[in-house]
């Protein structure tokens, strides 16, 4: 009758615990009840644990194809698994990117084979390069637009270029407001976010060329050169042209008390504007380099302890819709030099659940916030919310069981991502998901991960 029972665990939604079973059947929640049904070929004892819809990253670098001496597609979705997520969306800045629908298909196919947990796709926004594929690319089932505001585009590889200098051959210069704007108007003739990494360009140059001049070589220069003035330069006017042409827009990464705030406010006009944030806002701040190091550089850079309480109350009353890894590996090699030519960027799939959990069990967050913050709120956003973030009969059986008395650290050495930098090596976790299932398969238990890959691209609610 059941695939599989779930029994004895407290169900965690995000606005309430219900203590019940859960059974699955052809992967689909088939029923939940509070006494036991009959039937099951399979059970799961959950005794004196919690039972969460499957968690969901939206945010992760696989670099798969084009960067995978630094990880790639199997090693961060078994990260993925043992670190309590079911569903990643895949970033678009691949070589080739994700900028229309045939890559769409070609990334598909790449990653199916090698999906470990479910995937959906994000597709590249390259201005007048590909603002007449933004449409097709909605169509054919992509989870949202990215926008990568500031940066530079290799003319001929469409790559990023994260050192950007003026005067570079074959290189497209970050795109003007103007062109963003248009950007904007084509995303707005979708139905699909359209979110931004907000940083500006133009005044981290400025700046940083001045702290280079007189040699500053810290922690405090560097955030002298990317001040908090760049992401919320780059917000208001993402908020001013969302206005403008009414496109949803979502703000990447924040990681500034302006930057909640700016969210907020155009929340309070009514605009559908939406913002997310990753741990190392909520658990690193400035004062933290001394011992963590240039593993925690990233962009935009962790900022003071008056923005890390900030995005906290941001996450407490709803202006940020979700909590997401922003998962970018980079090898220990490059990540071990000095500060200013390092890249930025850490991993992050695999310690996502774990931390929200310890700021449970540290009394930061209820439970019923981990179901809102990693599984409702981003699949409500992207439109996936028939599928996934929900323990609700009929959708996806997508579960993350967790013990709140498993009490260890995050280990670096452990991690199952390719290249393994973490700034949390050695931080202490009390709560841990101890399995994964992904439409009823079991991906991870105790720390095990299964032998197969079962991973499957998601579309959109109104495509599947
Ligand atoms: O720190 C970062 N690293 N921030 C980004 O936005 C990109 C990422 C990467 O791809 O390395
Ligand atoms: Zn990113």
């Amino acid at each position: 009758m059941w695939d599989v029972e779930i029994k004895n665990g407290t169900l965690v939604h995000a606005d309430r615990l219900e203590k019940a079973n859960v059974y699955i059947k052809d992967g689909k929640i088939a029923a939940v009840s509070a006494t036991e049904l009959p039937g099951a070929e399979k059970t799961i004892d959950a005794s004196g644990q919690y039972v969460f819809p499957g968690f969901i990253d939206t945010h992760v670098h696989s670099r798969d194809p084009g960067g995978t001496h630094k990880e790639d597609f199997a090693h961060s979705t078994r990260a993925a698994a043992a670190g309590g997520i079911t569903s990643i969306f895949e970033m678009p800045n691949t070589k080739p990117p994700v900028d229309n629908p045939a890559n769409f298909d070609a990334q598909k196919a790449n990653l199916s084979e090698k999906a470990f947990v479910d995937f959906g796709l994000w597709g590249i926004c390259l201005g007048h390069l590909n603002n007449d594929q933004q449409l097709p690319l909605a169509k054919k089932g992509v989870i949202g637009l990215k926008f990568f505001w500031g940066y530079a585009v290799h003319q001929k590889t469409f790559e990023l270029m994260y050192n950007y200098k003026p005067g570079m051959e074959d290189v497209i210069p970050p795109f003007t407001d103007g062109e963003v704007y248009e950007m904007f108007e084509h995303a707005a003739k979708t139905d699909k976010v359209f979110a931004i990494h907000a940083e500006n360009s133009a005044l981290i140059q400025q700046l940083t060329a001045r702290v280079e001049a007189r040699g500053g070589k810290t922690y405090r220069d560097l955030l002298e050169g990317r001040p908090s003035l760049a992401e919320s330069l780059t917000i208001e006017t993402g908020i001013s042209m969302a206005r403008a042409t009414g496109a949803r827009l979502h703000i990447l990464h924040i990681s500034t008390k302006e930057g909640v705030e700016l969210v907020r406010k155009a929340q309070q006009e009514g605009l559908p504007i939406t913002g997310e944030t990753c741990p190392h806002y909520l658990f690193l701040h400035e004062g933290d380099y001394e011992k963590v190091g240039p593993k925690m550089k990233v962009y935009p850079p962790v900022k003071f302890k008056e923005d890390q309480d900030a995005l906290w109350e941001g996450l407490a009353d709803g202006t940020l819709s979700h909590v997401c890894s922003d998962h970018a590996p980079h090898t220990a090699e490059e990540k071990d030099g000095d500060l200013w030519s390092i890249p930025a960027g850490m991993c992050g799939v695999e310690s996502l659940a774990p931390l929200m959990l310890n700021a449970v069990s540290e009394g930061r967050l209820e439970l019923t916030d981990v179901s809102r913050l990693l599984a409702e709120g981003p699949a409500k956003l992207f439109g996936v919310d028939k599928q996934k973030g929900t323990l609700a009969i009929g959708s996806d059986a997508d579960v993350t069981i967790v013990d709140m008395n498993v009490h260890k650290p995050i280990v670096e050495a452990e991690l199952h991502s390719k290249s393994k930098v973490t700034a949390y090596d050695g931080f202490p976790v009390k709560g841990w998901p101890v399995m994964t299932i992904v439409r009823g398969h079991v991906q991870m238990a105790e720390g095990q991960l299964a032998e197969k890959e079962c991973g499957q691209l998601i579309l959109p609610d109104d495509l599947s």
